[in-house]
């Protein structure tokens, strides 16, 4: 018998691993969920039906392992999808006690399948449809629900709007960010950077998460991305964050899987604040949208704000009403916008537009051990 062939593997001590009821155990470089219920051990595929998770990390619940990541649940003795799902398996191996060591089979005893699932809507390539420049409108303002208020950053985003409408025959499309119900970022990436899935994770699992509508106008519908949001304590606002937040499976579909989901797009900016701060929250949201592939335009952002000495909101709010250069400057805003998008809907970026190298989430091509390594055999 070749050395590692055997088909019994010892992977421990049974006391040990009775200490823990669920734990990840390798045959060689295959992984295992190996459990241990009411003193009995079962062992399944240590690798998840859903995108890989790592089953032995998970946790049990009933005879069912739950997968860490997005909480599919198999059986712990059959690899069996929970009921409903039955047909969704993964392998079960055998397993036995010997002279206080737990041996598991190498060969599974029954083979992985997968229940076919309906890709999310979302999940379809992005293709622009013909048709005129779209224009969306985020605003990220939040205000109480049934009892509005004036917003200084949504006014201007009206009027960018109505101009892309009215004057640049654009299609458009506002999303209050605060009219949508959506959970937080969960934090998926932070378990694994594979375990932040496109469409999200948290779309895929709750029907009732309504981020999906900005996910659709930003990946699937608009040319044009027009973000108002004002100051709240020198930074955008936490809606804003909230959403923003949510896009990381968009930008982290670059880092892990070298998928642009957004393709020649432009983005535009409205900031206003009582107080000051402009340059920073540009630089915050300018830095996010260009990670996630959004182009610019010349002056990508038009701002307003009554700066540090003021706390006159009455004031500010009049000024916006009234300043008729604010309203012509968000005006303007989409139409360099919509120019922008014009010259990308025509034309097309170069292969270096896509280049990795520099860009976020890729390792480099050198390392500083393999460069010292180098040194030595030179310098000997
Ligand atoms: S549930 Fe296991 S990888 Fe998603």
């Amino acid at each position: 018998m070749q050395p590692g062939s055997e088909s019994w593997i010892d992977v421990g001590a049974a006391d040990e691993l009775r200490r823990k009821p669920l734990q990840q155990v390798l045959l060689g470089r295959t992984r295992i969920a190996l459990v241990c219920k009411d003193g009995e051990f079962s062992a399944i595929s240590g690798v998840c039906n859903h995108v890989g998770g790592p089953l032995g990390e998970g946790r049990l619940d009933g005879d069912y392992v739950v997968c860490p990541w997005h909480y599919w649940k198999f059986h712990c003795r059959t690899g069996e999808g929970e009921p409903g799902y039955e047909a969704d398996r993964v392998p079960a191996h055998e397993v036995r006690v010997e002279d206080g060591r737990v041996l598991v089979q190498r060969q599974a005893a029954t083979k992985r399948s997968r229940k076919a699932h309906e890709p999310h809507p979302l999940a379809r390539k992005p293709q622009r449809a013909d048709g005129p420049v779209r224009v969306l409108g985020l605003s990220t303002t939040t205000m109480t629900a049934g009892q509005p208020r004036y917003s200084t950053s949504e006014d201007l985003l009206e009027s960018a709007l109505r101009h892309a409408a009215q004057t640049l025959d654009c299609e458009t499309r506002l999303i209050a960010i605060r009219d949508l119900k959506f959970r937080e970022c969960e934090g998926f990436y932070s378990k694994s950077s594979r375990a932040c899935t496109w469409p999200c994770s948290i779309t895929q699992m709750d029907a009732d998460d309504q981020m999906e509508q900005v996910y659709e106008g930003v990946v699937h519908w608009a040319d044009v991305i027009i973000v108002s949001t004002p100051i709240r304590w020198g930074g955008a606002s936490s809606l804003y964050y909230k959403m923003v937040e949510r896009m990381n499976c968009i930008q982290n579909q670059e880092t892990i899987a070298n998928r642009h989901l957004l393709r020649d797009k432009v983005a535009g900016f409205i900031i206003t604040g009582g107080q000051d701060n402009v340059q920073a929250v540009a630089g915050q949201m300018l830095g996010f949208f260009a990670e996630i592939g959004c182009q610019f335009p010349q002056f990508p952002y038009v701002a307003h704000s009554r700066g540090w000495s003021a706390e006159d909101m009455e004031n500010n709010e009049r000024y916006v009403r009234e300043s008729a250069s604010l309203h012509e400057g968000a005006a303007a805003l989409v139409s360099r916008c919509v120019d922008t998008a014009g010259l990308m809907i025509k034309g097309t970026l170069g292969a270096a537009a896509l280049c990795r190298g520099g860009r976020k989430g890729h390792g480099l091509d050198t390392r500083a051990e393999h460069s010292a390594a180098v040194q030595a055999t030179t310098d000997g």
